[in-house]
């Protein structure tokens, strides 16, 4: 079960429900993670707020002082908010773009300077959303569609370099955790909101972090070395109509 042994991993986000599910796999299967979040969130060793380009240029400054080399990147950091395009106003547009996809944008980039040395992995968490659209989802499906196709650009890209590094985006459906919590709490309903985005699932069931980690495990790891620029559904057969 050493699957990720001795690779250095950096996950965004990770005070959050899918970041430390990602930390926890990573170190379970023998690699480092090395985690960051904004400043001030606990289970983060690392302040990093991914809208922030010199908090980028920092961290990665000191991982590669630390420790030499990256193999290893999980863009993990993101924020939800409900809205259709009416009702979002600009500053929730620019909120939600900025950690959702300029964090994802900055990640890659910088992560980058590190990963090509030696060859690595990027995982971008993107969603369902990032494929198909919701009336109310505006903001966040502008987001997750944009990481989705960034991540293919960098793919590419990073094909071509020697050593290379592959980019892969993750599609996971509603989760089990806080950032599903507090949306259903913006619903006139939850508890009714609950059961239907559970009743749109073939699987019957939200997913969890832990499932989306085993992904992350897969996609970090050499087993995948030929997969790049592809994404990857985990929402229970959400999609698959
Ligand atoms: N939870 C779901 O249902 C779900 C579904 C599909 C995709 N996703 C995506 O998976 C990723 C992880 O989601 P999660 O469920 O762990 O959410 P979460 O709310 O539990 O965690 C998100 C983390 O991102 C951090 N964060 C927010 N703004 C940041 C910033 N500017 N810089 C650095 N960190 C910042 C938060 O502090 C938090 O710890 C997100 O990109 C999310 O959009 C989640």
């Amino acid at each position: 079960m050493e699957r990720l042994k001795d690779k250095i991993v950096l996950i965004t986000g990770a005070a959050g429900s899918v970041g430390k599910a990602v930390a926890d796999a990573v170190t379970a299967e023998g690699g480092r993670a090395i985690t960051s979040d904004l400043a001030g969130r606990q289970g983060a060793a690392h302040p990093l707020d991914v809208t922030q380009e010199l908090d980028w240029l920092r961290v990665i400054a000191e991982i590669g002082r630390t420790h030499g080399r990256l193999d290893g990147l999980v863009n993990a950091a993101g924020l939800a908010a409900l809205g259709n395009i009416e009702e979002t106003d600009f500053a929730t547009w620019r909120k939600i773009i900025g950690v959702n996809l300029d964090g994802t944008f900055l990640g890659c980039k910088h992560g980058l300077a590190l990963l090509k040395q030696r060859g690595g992995a990027i995982v971008n968490l993107s969603s369902v959303a990032g494929i198909i659209g919701g009336h109310n989802f505006a903001a966040y499906n502008a987001s997750k569609g944009g990481v989705r196709l960034l991540s293919k650009s960098v793919a590419l890209h990073g094909a071509r370099l020697n050593p290379q590094v592959r980019c892969n985006s993750i599609h996971p459906a509603f989760l089990e955790g806080p950032m599903v919590d507090l949306m259903l709490k913006e619903t006139n309903f939850p508890d009714a909101a609950r059961a239907r985005i559970t009743r749109d699932i073939p699987l019957g069931r939200l997913g969890t972090a832990a499932e989306v980690a085993d992904l992350c495990v897969y996609l970090l790891s050499d087993e995948s070395r030929f997969v790049t620029g592809a994404e990857f559904v985990i929402d229970g057969g959400l999609t698959a109509r």
